[in-house]
């Protein structure tokens, strides 16, 4: 392409699912498909930009170009990003990190032994943005949100919590946006308090949009 607008930059980027194990064969996770995070990696490598993209388990092509390292759980997902995370310039954590794991995972596949119920103890995994929030020096750090309700005041409030610089909020509509489903729609807010509202898009084209606009807010924010 003839958009170089991210040369010499180089874009971290999490996505897909984590996964958490309750025995050998047995885990916790979600839907996400690593759609939108691998959307956001091909935009950006196709801006110039030197791509790491870190991902869960995926159902989607890995872009070409890009520099992919494969992670399964949250655990595995914050050390990764740790290391990652300092050399980077833009960070979008577009992972749909799994917010609790198994506490005990059993080493052995877990028998029924005749129970009716099973109850499962999980513990709260670590919050990967927020750590990044704090750790953050020039990097503009971008996080994702997927609500049902309240989705720009949830974001807004996610923004602060978690001290990030963008915050992309992502309507999940079940069959129309969000997870499963090729298109979103999503809302761009800042730390400087602006809001945009975009129209449901196709994947591939809110990712250059967002990447596009993430140019635009590195040179205003940083
Ligand atoms: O789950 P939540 O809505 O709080 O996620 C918002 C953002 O925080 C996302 O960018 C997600 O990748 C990140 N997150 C994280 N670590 C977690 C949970 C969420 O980095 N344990």
């Amino acid at each position: 392409g003839s958009n170089r607008s991210l040369e010499g930059k180089r874009v971290l980027i999490t996505s897909g699912p984590t996964r958490e194990y309750l025995d050998p064969i047995r885990y916790l996770t979600n839907s996400s498909s690593g759609l939108m995070g691998c959307s956001l990696a091909a935009a950006a490598r196709a801006r110039g930009a030197s791509v790491m993209l870190i991902g869960g388990p995926m159902s989607v092509r890995i872009p070409s170009g890009v520099d992919y390292l494969p992670i399964i759980s949250t655990q595995d997902l914050e050390k990764a990003t740790l290391e990652q995370f300092d050399k980077a310039d833009i960070c979008i954590m577009n992972a749909a990190v799994a917010d609790y794991r198994p506490s005990i995972p059993s080493p052995a596949k877990i028998k029924k032994q005749g129970k009716n119920e099973l109850v499962l103890n999980l513990t709260q995994n670590p919050d990967i943005l927020s750590e990044l929030g704090r750790r953050k020096v020039s990097q503009l750090l971008v996080g994702f949100c997927a609500e049902d309700r309240d989705i720009v005041s949830e974001a807004r409030r996610k923004l602060r919590q978690k001290d990030c610089d963008v915050m992309v909020a992502n309507h999940i509509l079940p069959g129309e946006s969000g997870f499963e489903v090729n298109n979103n729609k999503a809302w761009v807010l800042d730390k400087n308090g602006v809001t945009l509202d975009f129209p449901l898009m196709d994947k591939m084209d809110l990712a250059e949009t967002i990447i596009d606009h993430l140019v635009v807010l590195l040179s205003c924010l940083k």
